[in-house]
């Protein structure tokens, strides 16, 4: 099937890891070119060499960038659009969670996670927007979590900040549809990645990993009994991008194993 990626150029904010990598990988299957960033070099360095093996130095851009930090976004940004010649899709991938109730929060955590879960959003849609109206139209794709809607009490940052980033994005959908810009998010549960793999070697180093992972999908109920792969979530973002998937606005596209209880 011809999903009309060839050319198109995706800007993956968080690239360089899990799903976020993922993602570029498939877009270089599809033909696109990729802009990939993040903060650690070692990382972003082992990203190039795995993107190598699917796209090419003309197809592949990578910069160091900290989400939460306006100028570096507009600065990655601006670099992705000068080596392109445009750009056509963002996809914002980047975060980690952080574990904690209430209380156990601090002041300083809170503002962290509002800016990586809010503004880092915030700064990539504005920087990105002159480039996809140029173009014409584009699409955005908002990573969330099954959280925003059905919140835990372990996980009070995230899930606060992802109901906004929910909210965001519906009202992004309205307004920029004018601007032919598809917004939409894909909602994720428990997927293995990088993430969960530094958290298996703090916790359970010595287990197996898929005993370690079989375990946490029994402990989280998960009704498809497997905790999934980035590779399920990046095909998602990947058809949210695509010329087939050209009415679809403003909707969340749950990938969670059936996780998810609300409607
Ligand atoms: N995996 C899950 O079960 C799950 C569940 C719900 C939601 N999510 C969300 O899905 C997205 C992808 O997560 P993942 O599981 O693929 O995590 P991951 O493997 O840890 O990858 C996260 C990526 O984001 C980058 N990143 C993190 N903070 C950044 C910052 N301040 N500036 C720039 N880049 C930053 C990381 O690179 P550096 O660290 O080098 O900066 C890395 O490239 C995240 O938003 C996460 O919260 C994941």
């Amino acid at each position: 099937m011809d999903l009309g990626l060839k050319d198109k150029v995706a800007v993956i904010m968080g690239g360089t890891s899990g799903v976020g990598l993922k993602t570029a990988e498939m877009f270089l299957w599809e033909g696109a070119r990729v802009a990939v960033c993040g903060r650690n070099q070692e990382r972003m360095e082992k990203a190039i060499q795995h993107l190598l093996k699917f796209g090419t130095t003309d197809s592949i851009y990578a910069a160091t960038c900290d989400v939460t930090n306006k100028e570096d976004v507009n600065n990655f940004i601006n670099g992705a659009a000068s080596r392109f010649e445009g750009i056509d899709i963002l996809v914002n991938a980047a975060g980690q969670s952080v574990m904690g109730y209430f209380f156990d929060v601090t002041d300083e955590q809170w503002e962290q996670q509002i800016q990586l879960k809010y503004f880092a959003i915030i700064y990539a849609v504005k920087a990105v927007h002159p480039y996809l109206v140029k173009r014409g139209g584009g699409r955005i794709i908002n990573i969330n979590a099954t959280l925003a809607k059905e919140p835990e009490r372990h996980m009070v940052t995230t899930a606060a900040t992802r109901a906004g980033l929910l909210n965001l994005s519906k009202t992004l959908s309205q307004e920029l549809a004018y601007d032919n810009i598809l917004v939409n998010s894909v909602s994720l549960g428990l997927i293995r990645t990088d993430q969960w793999e530094r958290r298996r070697m703090k916790n359970a180093p010595d287990m197996n990993p898929e005993e370690y992972y079989a375990d946490l999908a029994k402990k989280r109920n998960i009704p498809l009994g497997r905790v999934g792969e980035a590779e399920e979530v990046a095909s998602v973002i990947v058809f949210l991008a695509s010329s087939k998937a050209s009415y679809v606005s403003g909707s969340t596209i749950e990938t969670a194993g059936a996780l998810g209880k609300a409607l």
